[in-house]
């Protein structure tokens, strides 16, 4: 007898390759500078400036321009020492003195990028670069081990943010993937009060937030559940949460596009049951604030079938990262 998870899955898998897909045409690499790696999101400032993006070595660097390629912008460890940490890659145990940020967003009015960093925490830097300030750390009853995802809502400026995992940190990431672990959770944080506070627990393994474009609602991806939850903030029923969608496949990050859609990063695509092979290629999923599916577009042309970590679309072009590659791309669907 099929239960209801069951008949939902299956019914949205049949819905993913019944909607417009296509495969994406890769138009441009941006290179990170070698070897640093892990581009796993990306930021655009008030000005138009980037994309901003995050990597294995501690440092955030900004897309300058073709000639220029990426900068080096700032960095979230109170005490990077270059000559150590220049160059790190990913997974090592040293990240927990250089730094390790994942998710990035900027606030527009105050010109201050928030950064969920692995292994510091939420930070945040000010708008000139350079200086770092840690918001919420890590000794804080563990509650900040492996900060990832990150969305600050445009209007109020109140930061949205996950903890992957209490049990498990960055370097442990091929564990946690096979863990079953449910210890993650979705946090808020509120720079006008300084004030943290847990919208949602037991997740598991939250990797992605994005927050709604009228700030109604948030929603968080579980990367080892197949679904996006939705956290109601305002209206009859705030506070409380429910199952968005599921996806075929692992969920990563979720970024808001202009008209209020989110892209939904979606990794280990599984195939409909009759297909030759089960595909493992990575692709973004655009839905409605219904979560309603519009379109799907396949990376296996910008990514291989390694994971992509986030779409974003970004003044009408579509911009891509990964934790494993060391570019980030821009696409046309
Ligand atoms: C986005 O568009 C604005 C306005 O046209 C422009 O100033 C800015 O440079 C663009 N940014 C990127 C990254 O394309
Ligand atoms: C760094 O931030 C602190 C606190 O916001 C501020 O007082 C200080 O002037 C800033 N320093 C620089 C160099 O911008
Ligand atoms: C906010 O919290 C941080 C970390 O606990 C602290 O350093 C900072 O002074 C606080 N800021 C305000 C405005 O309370
Ligand atoms: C933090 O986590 C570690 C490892 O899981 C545990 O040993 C320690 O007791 C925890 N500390 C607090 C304050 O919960
Ligand atoms: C939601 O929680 C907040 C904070 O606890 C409370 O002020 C508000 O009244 C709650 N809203 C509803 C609709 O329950």
């Amino acid at each position: 007898m099929l239960n209801m998870a069951m008949v939902v899955t299956a019914t949205l898998v049949i819905f993913l390759f019944c909607s417009p897909s296509s495969v994406a045409i890769l138009l441009n690499k941006l290179q990170l500078p070698a070897p640093v790696t892990g581009p796993e999101s990306l930021a655009f400032d008030r000005d138009g400036g980037g994309p901003y993006v995050s990597s294995s070595d501690g440092r955030i660097f900004k897309y300058i321009g073709p000639n220029d390629g990426f900068k080096e912008y700032a960095y979230t460890s109170p005490n990077r020492n270059k000559k150590v940490c220049d160059g790190l890659g990913d997974f090592s145990a040293i990240q927990a003195t250089c730094g390790r940020p994942l998710g990035l967003g900027f606030n527009h009015q105050t010109g201050d990028l928030y950064v969920a960093d692995a292994y510091f925490g939420l930070v945040k830097i000010g708008p000139d670069g350079g200086n770092v300030t840690q918001l919420v750390g890590p000794e804080q009853a563990n509650t900040t081990r492996f900060a990832d995802g990150l969305d600050v809502d445009p209007d109020t400026g109140i930061v949205y943010f996950t903890v992957a995992s209490t049990n498990f940190q960055l370097k442990d990431f091929q564990t946690l993937l096979n863990s079953g672990d449910n210890s993650g959770s979705l946090l808020k944080y509120d720079p006008s009060t300084n004030q943290t506070t847990v919208l949602l627990k037991n997740l598991e393994v939250p990797s992605g937030v994005a927050v709604s474009r009228d700030g109604s609602f948030v929603l968080v991806s579980e990367y080892l559940a197949n679904r996006i939850q939705r956290v109601w903030l305002k209206g009859p029923r705030a506070n409380s949460s429910e199952l968005f969608t599921v996806v075929a496949g692992r969920p990563d990050n979720i970024k808001r596009n202009s008209r209020g859609q989110f892209w939904i990063s979606v990794n280990s695509i599984v195939g409909p049951p009759r297909f030759p092979r089960r595909s493992t290629l990575p692709a973004g999923v655009r839905v409605t604030e219904n979560g309603l599916v519009l379109q799907i577009v396949s990376l296996a042309g910008e990514y291989g079938t390694e994971p992509a970590s986030e779409v974003q679309e970004y003044n009408g072009t579509l911009y891509g990262g990964s934790l494993f590659a060391d570019y980030a791309t821009i696409f046309s669907p």
